[in-house]
């Protein structure tokens, strides 16, 4: 009986060390501990031995399950640690890669234009307004001087929604929205930038645009308070040496009306293809406000007076920039607005 234990252990010491996976562990403890095991048979065999060798064979059967037990539970964890470390050694990470960073977006061309024009004129105290872009034909043209049958709305073939309604087709309707909710009081001083629509549609006009609307209504306001009102935002704007000029025109609410252009900041004023060789560049609308203006929105014109002006983000953008084709701002192509 003692040389079958031995017999046993040297065996079952052996296939321990040589078990390399969970599966062959759990075969070892089949062949010795299972119904049928080597060490099961042992211990049914102990019933058939004389009687005062039971106690000393059954001590030496039990030890032997015991170490056997252990034995399996210690190869366990050593393989388990072994097939950890191998598969961290097969994980490659390096942490001195760089990291993929997230892309950020940049301002479109016309926000920081716009900024830049809130940024001005907020420096020379004035507030920003807003009107609605679907606008009653009433505040579109009625309020600025232009009834029903006046020659001067085909000047902006305009989106009409119906008989009443339209897309704005100027920021000027903010001025008498302006007007109407602050009379009586005074100063005006408003710039209201946004969204105007008309029905152009070529490489300089885009049938939806953006237009910056100014508006000061106060006692004693002139047209030399307009002039340097805008040379000091053009210099802002394009640089310190820029010169204004006034041309004669006619908007229907400003009465004189004028054209403002700028000295072409590309050639300093010697002529060149951007200012079609005359060294000066058209930039906005702009005049006093008429009187029947006023008088619409309850201002006495002999006691206040006041100057609008308007012009159109896109071509400031396009002047500032050098962007010669105007739809380029709207086709939302990456590889132009990274530019910015
Ligand atoms: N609203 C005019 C336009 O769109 C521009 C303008 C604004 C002219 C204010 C005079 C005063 O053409």
């Amino acid at each position: 009986m003692i040389d079958k234990i031995k017999e046993i252990q040297e065996m079952m010491e052996g296939e321990l060390a040589g078990a390399v996976s969970n599966e062959q562990l759990g075969e070892l403890k089949v062949k010795y501990l299972g119904k049928k095991g080597l060490i099961t048979d042992l211990s049914k065999s102990l019933g058939k031995m004389a009687p005062e060798d039971r106690p000393r064979m059954g001590q030496l059967v039990n030890e032997l399950r015991v170490t056997l037990d252990g034995a399996l539970e210690q190869k366990s964890r050593e393989l388990a640690a072994a097939a950890e470390a191998a598969r961290l050694a097969a994980e490659t990470l390096d942490v001195t890669l760089p990291g993929k960073a997230t892309k950020l977006g940049t301002k479109h061309p016309l926000t920081l234009v716009v900024d830049q024009i809130k940024d001005i004129f907020l420096g020379m105290g004035y507030m920003i307004e807003e009107g609605p872009q679907v606008e009653l034909d009433y505040y579109n043209f009625e309020r600025l001087n232009l009834p029903a049958d006046h020659p001067a709305r085909d000047m902006q073939d305009s989106f009409y929604i119906d008989a009443q309604r339209l897309l704005r087709s100027q920021t000027s309707p903010v001025q008498a929205r302006t007007m109407d909710r602050v009379c009586p009081q005074t100063p005006i001083k408003i710039i209201s930038p946004g969204a105007v629509y008309r029905r152009d549609d070529d490489a300089t006009h885009s049938p939806m645009f953006h237009q910056v609307e100014g508006l000061v209504v106060d006692e004693g306001i002139s047209l030399a308070d307009l002039k340097g009102t805008l040379l000091n935002f053009v210099r802002q704007m394009f640089g310190e040496d820029r010169e204004i000029r006034l041309r004669p025109s006619f908007f229907p609410f400003t009465e004189p009306s004028v054209e403002v252009d700028i000295s072409c900041m590309l050639c300093g004023g010697e002529g060149c293809r951007t200012c079609k060789d005359t060294g000066w560049i058209e930039i906005l609308g702009a005049g006093v406000v008429h009187p029947r203006v006023l008088e619409m929105s309850g201002y006495d014109p002999e006691k206040v007076t006041g100057f609008a002006f308007g012009f159109g983000v896109e071509r400031i953008a396009m002047l500032k920039y050098g962007i010669d084709d105007l739809r380029v701002m709207f086709e939302n192509d990456v590889r132009f607005l990274q530019k910015f």
